[in-house]
């Protein structure tokens, strides 16, 4: 774990016109930076970096992020690597916070040679393994595939790994998951299993998964976190798909190793599989960055529905206009694996095409749960449907789910963006796209308030309130001084996201980027609202200094209509029960 404060630190030293300059040749465009956007293909350079917020934004294709972010988006590394090179660009080193943490450091090094060296040995054993050899024939693997995907035997002896590494005392091996301290008795945790090697994104093994063969339990042991491996971040296959990937443009999520395996022995590759854990936002994220469509695939049954179910949860508010997220589901008695061996890749390729789209599968799974027949069932209804579309940042789908909510209840379309308004605003006009606009702003100098700027900003500001409050805090941190609201630390709606970001900001005395405030806050549930304010249109087109706007009296106002919320809620009830009571329909 990096402390937060270095993070912070780093990024104050740290300049992303350097960094991106290094690797995307950037003109300077008044007081900022722009060159063709690295993130989608165009003639006329929409991306955009400035050095005050030390912050990138392309109006194209909505990439944004910090320095870390660049990196990370950019070259494909993960956050630690990212930080570190950063960190070593500018004659830092990622601390350690105490001497034994600096041999930790020191050692995490090593880890990936003795998680490399393991898995060699792994591999070498299933040669010598006809146990093992027949059970991946039975599963019907292919040599050529289980050599794909590194498959191995760890052997049946308490200490197999002995005899391959220099020295079996040392620190690595326990700190890599390899191997088991107890009663002052050290041995290999993983034995008599088949092994899965977990790759990161250039390819390293980070950890394992090992499944007994046959019955026992547990059925799959999997490495423990380590300073190399995170599970909520890990995606099973992805380094071996990632070619399949970008040539289809489609990522197939499946919940197991084998199922991953067994789809790439069908001809089926670019399927990836979550680590045992439930599908976070981040990985959504992470896959919707290497391809244009997400189509998850669980196991048939009820469990495998819930995992659905929740894998939609973390993709409302992450999913971008343009893409494409779907679900597909099997027959309750089979999993892809067995699926797709039963059936084939073409028959799996044509249901693959067929899968449910997100808004069906959220309608469906919500009317099923209302008698859409009567009133208080459609209000019943629309109470569930509310904070499932509320979390929606991207303005098209946005729209859309309002619109196809507003007729599957009877009401108009302005009735329900008044009772369920979405966090990516109501009108996709609202945001520059691609279009002759962003592009003249971007070859003419930085994008600023101009004459015809302002009708826009007049639209922006019907953001629900704690965006707004979050997009003017991050172009002016002094603003964080005036949001004196009751601590909302705990609560995690948009008002509590507000209060977090105000808190962040003086506790920094206020000398804080947009870059500090973003990277504070990765991971944690702020993050998507945070993200969305950050990539906000008005964003970059705040110019704290200019006298056509007001920010400050922007601010309080919409402080004064956070505060009336909590009042404006009560009444959208009763709004909502009087038109189910007056039978709107
Ligand atoms: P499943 O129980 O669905 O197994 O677990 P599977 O993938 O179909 O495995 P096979 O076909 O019987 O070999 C799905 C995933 O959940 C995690 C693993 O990541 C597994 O791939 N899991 C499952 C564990 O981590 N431990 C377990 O004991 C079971
Ligand atoms: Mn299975």
């Amino acid at each position: 774990m990096i402390p937060p404060d270095f993070i912070q630190q780093l990024l104050g030293r740290v300049d992303i016109v350097e960094v991106i300059d290094r690797q995307v040749k950037l003109k300077k465009a008044g007081q900022n930076y722009s060159a063709c956007c690295p993130f989608h293909n165009e003639k006329t350079p929409s991306f955009t970096v400035s050095p005050a917020k030390q912050f990138y934004h392309c109006f194209g294709c909505g990439a944004h992020g910090t320095a870390i972010g660049f990196l990370i988006e950019y070259n494909g590394m993960g956050f630690r690597d990212a930080v570190k090179e950063l960190a070593e660009s500018v004659g830092m080193s990622v601390p350690a916070e105490s001497p034994q943490a600096i041999e930790q450091a020191q050692a995490a090094l090593s880890l990936t040679d003795v998680l490399g060296v393991a898995a060699a040995f792994y591999r070498n054993q299933l040669k010598q393994s006809p146990k093992a050899i027949d059970y991946l024939k039975g599963r019907g693997l292919t040599g050529e595939i289980a050599a794909r995907f590194g498959l191995g035997y760890a052997p049946d002896d308490w200490q197999g790994l002995k005899g391959v590494v220099a020295d079996y005392t040392a620190s690595s091996l326990v700190d890599s998951g390899l191997v088991i301290d107890r009663d002052g008795k050290r041995y290999d945790r993983f034995r008599d299993r088949v092994m899965f090697p977990i790759l990161d994104s250039r390819g390293s093994v980070i950890g394992f998964g090992g499944r007994v063969i046959g019955e026992g339990e547990p059925k799959y042991l999997n490495s423990p976190e380590t300073p190399l491996f995170e599970k909520g971040r890990e995606l099973y296959g992805l380094f071996q798909a990632r070619r399949a990937i970008r040539d289809t443009q489609t990522v197939i999520v499946v919940e197991g190793y084998m199922d991953v395996v067994a789809l790439a022995q069908s001809g089926v590759e670019n399927a990836v599989a979550t680590l045992g854990t439930a599908t976070t936002s981040n990985h959504v994220q992470k896959l919707l960055r290497v391809a244009e469509n997400l189509v998850f695939c669980f196991d048939g049954d009820a469990a495998g529905r819930r995992a659905a179910w929740r894998a939609l949860e973390q993709s409302l508010p992450v999913f971008a206009d343009g893409k494409d997220v779907r679900f597909m589901f099997l027959p309750a008695e089979d999993d892809p694996d067995t699926y797709v061996r039963r059936v084939g890749k073409e028959q799996f390729l044509s249901d693959l095409a067929a899968a449910k789209p997100l808004s069906a599968f959220l309608f469906e799974e919500l009317e099923g749960q209302a008698d859409m027949s009567s009133e208080e069932g459609r209000t019943r209804f629309l109470s569930l449907a509310r904070p499932y579309i509320s979390a929606v940042s991207a303005p098209a789908l946005g729209m859309m789910l309002q619109r196809k909510l507003a007729e599957r209840i009877g009401l108009g379309l302005i009735e329900i963006q008044q009772l369920v308004p979405t966090a990516g605003g109501r009108d996709p006009s609202q945001r520059p796209g691609p279009g002759p606009r962003s592009a003249g702003n971007a070859e003419g100098g930085q994008p600023r308030p101009s004459r015809d700027g302002l009708p826009q900003r007049r639209k922006v500001l019907r953001d629900p309130p704690a965006t707004q409050l979050i997009v003017r805090m991050l172009a002016k941190p002094q603003l964080a001084g005036r949001f004196d609201v009751p601590s909302h630390d705990g609560d995690t709606s948009p008002t509590g996201s507000a209060y977090r970001v105000a808190a962040f900001i003086r506790d920094h005395d206020f000398e804080v980027t947009q870059a500090m405030v973003i990277e504070h806050f990765r991971d944690t549930p702020d993050q998507p609202l945070i993200a969305h304010a950050a990539a906000h249109p008005l964003l970059t087109e705040i110019d704290t200094e200019h006298p056509d706007f007001d920010i400050d009296a922007e601010f309080d106002e919409a402080l004064a209509r956070l505060r009336d919320q909590a009042l404006a809620d009560a009444e959208r009830e009763a709004v909502m029960k009087r038109a189910a009571e007056l039978g709107l329909s």
